[in-house]
């Protein structure tokens, strides 16, 4: 009896410890769901090949995998991630993406360049493609998401809001895992008959209806880049000022006035990071 409650008990720290990283599964599952929509036959093909067989070419179903492996991998934490200085609302590369020891790099911006250049390798590689390339793919992958989450670009001392405690409507709630999950929860519940499909269906909608307009313009970067993070970093940590910390202290309760404001801003900010994930794979594999 002892036994099965130590069990129950890591098993919720463990549930709990994992579910404070990345966009929740929802979030993460809508960014590659829409990606995979988007790629160029070349890149497709691609990516099946390197998907692992037992997912039926279903990218979303191990996007989240890279939450899963935080822990053997341990190198990998801080690539989740980019910690700013307090109050500024801006992002600098040099500046700001390192790991707590000061190690240039170690941030979600410097994995996603790192895994684009490791892909980029693939053209070169034999037909048997190496697991490591199955690696960079979800790491990719998940890291595009996280770094659209707008508290994924937070400031220093909280932790992207993760030491901010608040109220989610009756329940007590951690403001980063509000933006992690919460909103796009209640969001399913409220609108979509606590139906992912019919979310994913909507913005798709959104893609080539209300926003057709733009999308060319977050597809692009500068010319010669793959894939610009940087842009994706600096426009995280502006969302993250404008709506995610807005008027919020320790204690706040958060309700309808905030989830009606902020979930606007989190379907496009999941639509842009399937978008430039789509955009990004298919001038690797291009
Ligand atoms: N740990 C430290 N800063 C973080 C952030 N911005 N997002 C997620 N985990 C973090
Ligand atoms: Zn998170
Ligand atoms: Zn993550």
């Amino acid at each position: 009896m002892g036994g099965l409650l130590v069990m129950i008990i890591s098993l919720t720290i463990v549930f709990f410890a994992e579910s404070t990283n990345g966009w929740g599964i929802d979030g993460h599952y809508i960014v590659c769901r829409i990606a995979q929509d988007r790629l160029s036959e070349s890149a497709a093909s691609a990516v099946k090949e390197l998907l692992p067989g037992y997912v039926d070419n279903d990218l979303a179903s191990v996007c989240s995998w890279a939450d899963r492996v935080k822990f053997r991998y341990h190198w990998s934490s801080p690539l989740h991630y980019i910690d700013t200085p307090d109050e500024l609302c801006n992002y600098d590369y040099d500046r700001d993406c390192k790991d707590e020891n000061g190690e240039k790099g170690v941030c979600v911006s410097g994995a996603i360049s790192n895994y684009t250049d490791q892909l980029l390798s693939y053209k070169a590689s034999s037909s048997s493609p190496s697991n490591n390339l199955t690696e960079a793919l979800l790491f990719l992958s998940h890291f595009m998401g996280d770094i659209h989450q707008p508290l994924h670009v937070g400031f220093t001392s909280d932790r992207g809001g993760n030491t901010i405690d608040v109220h989610w409507y009756r329940r007590k709630a951690v403001l980063h895992h509000v933006w992690d999950a919460n909103i796009i929860e209640t969001g399913e519940e409220r609108f979509y008959d606590s139906n992912i499909e019919n979310l994913i269906d909507a913005l798709k909608e959104n893609i080539t209806g209300d926003w057709a307009h733009q999308v060319t313009k977050w597809e692009s970067c500068s010319k010669n880049e793959t894939t610009c993070p940087d842009r994706y970093a600096s426009e995280s940590i502006v969302a993250a000022c404008d709506w995610a910390y807005k008027n919020v202290t320790e204690g706040s309760v958060l309700e309808d006035e905030y989830f009606l404001a902020s979930l606007p801003v989190v379907n496009l900010r999941l639509v842009k990071g399937g978008v430039r994930l789509a955009a990004t794979l298919n001038r690797v594999f291009g």
